[in-house]
């Protein structure tokens, strides 16, 4: 295990103010801002320089702490520092765990400042943990399952690991500690159009652990897949339905659909705060729709041409009978099979 995953940490409390490491300029620059109050919270989950649905919950989680502190300077009453809260939680509408998160925090906002950050610091303290959890079993699942006698050649999506949680990753939590065993070979990593999660930030944490790979074009993972160059496919989710269905990066499905051509697993591996047991199933995820610039434009120049209009979804949902197995701190629930979150998670 690498100095780096153990010290890294996308979102820190500092006493009175949210340290966030500025997910916008890696790799090439790795800059940490302060975020002080809830307007600047709400700006940088909605940029992205925080990002991931564990990484929002903390920062999220931090958050009811932020607008307490808030709220005591600019003298706000209970029902605004609420408000502001409500703002937080509402910043992106995908990932479960914001809302999540927050919600936990406000059941001991009653008890005062302190309070509400011992709960923040828990909800951080136990991420880490279910992370380290999943990494464990879906290494030893993968290990079992795929009958290969050498290392594992897996492909990710978007970024899962300690960038976009509260330390180590969930998906990229199992390449680790696959890497760990000894039992890794490669990792392709799909670059995630539009705005780079996997070749700007995954690629920055393999760089960062020795772990070989590859970046790859979102449009070559079929490709690669149906070739037989992948042992098995590892994602994170945003939130994932009683009965599987599984919000991801925007492109997650095309690589459950090749993975299922092909024959190989398809893993989700996220904790149980990502698992909405309230809603049944994808259809009832709301699909955050972002800007039209991230698809139209790259690195601030159009590329499309003028009267082009851009259609950009965040995240996609690949139906629960295309998730071999979902990693969760508690164990691999084999969901194509039938062991559904809704029935084993309640
Ligand atoms: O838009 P992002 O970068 O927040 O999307 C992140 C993802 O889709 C991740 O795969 C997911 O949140 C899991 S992170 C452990």
């Amino acid at each position: 295990m690498s100095v780096m995953s153990q010290k890294l940490r996308a979102v820190d409390w500092t006493g009175n103010s949210l340290a966030l490491i500025d997910q916008t300029v890696l790799p090439h620059r790795t800059e940490t801002i302060q975020v002080r109050d809830v307007d600047g919270l709400v700006d940088a989950i909605q940029r992205l320089v925080v990002r991931g649905a564990p990484a929002i919950g903390a920062a999220g989680a931090y958050g009811v702490a932020l607008a307490v502190l808030e709220g005591e300077r600019e003298g706000w009453d209970r029902t605004q520092v609420l408000a502001a809260v409500a703002r937080i939680r509402a910043a992106r509408p995908t990932a479960v765990n914001l809302m999540v998160c927050v919600d936990r925090v406000l059941t001991r906002f009653d008890e005062g400042l302190d309070a509400v950050l011992a709960e923040a610091a828990a909800v951080q303290r136990e991420d880490v943990g279910a992370n380290r959890a999943m990494g464990a079993y879906g290494a030893d699942w993968l290990l079992k399952r795929v009958a290969a006698d050498r290392p594992l050649r897996v492909l990710t999506h978007c970024n899962t690991g300690a960038l976009a949680t509260a330390g180590w990753g969930t998906a990229l939590g199992v390449i680790r500690e696959l890497h760990a065993r000894g039992q890794l070979e490669v990792v392709y990593a799909d670059e995630t159009r539009p705005l780079l999660q996997g070749s700007r930030l995954t690629a920055w944490e393999l760089v960062q652990e020795g772990i070989p790979h590859y970046v790859q074009a979102d449009g070559a993972a079929a490709g690669t897949i149906l070739r037989g160059e992948v042992d098995a496919a590892i994602v994170g989710a945003d939130r994932i339905a009683a009965n599987g269905d599984t919000a991801n990066k925007v492109g997650t499905v095309g690589v459950a659909l090749a993975c299922a051509y092909a024959g190989i697993p398809f893993l989700v591996a996220a904790p149980t705060t990502t698992v909405d047991l309230s809603t049944a199933t994808g259809d009832g995820i709301h699909i955050e729709l972002r800007g039209e610039a991230e698809v139209l434009e790259w690195s601030g120049i159009r590329t499309a041409p003028a009267g082009s209009r851009g259609h950009n979804p965040a995240f996609d949902v690949t139906p629960g009978r295309l998730v071999t197995g979902l990693v969760t701190e508690r164990g691999v629930l084999e969901v194509s099979a039938g062991e559904l979150p809704g029935e084993h998670l309640r």
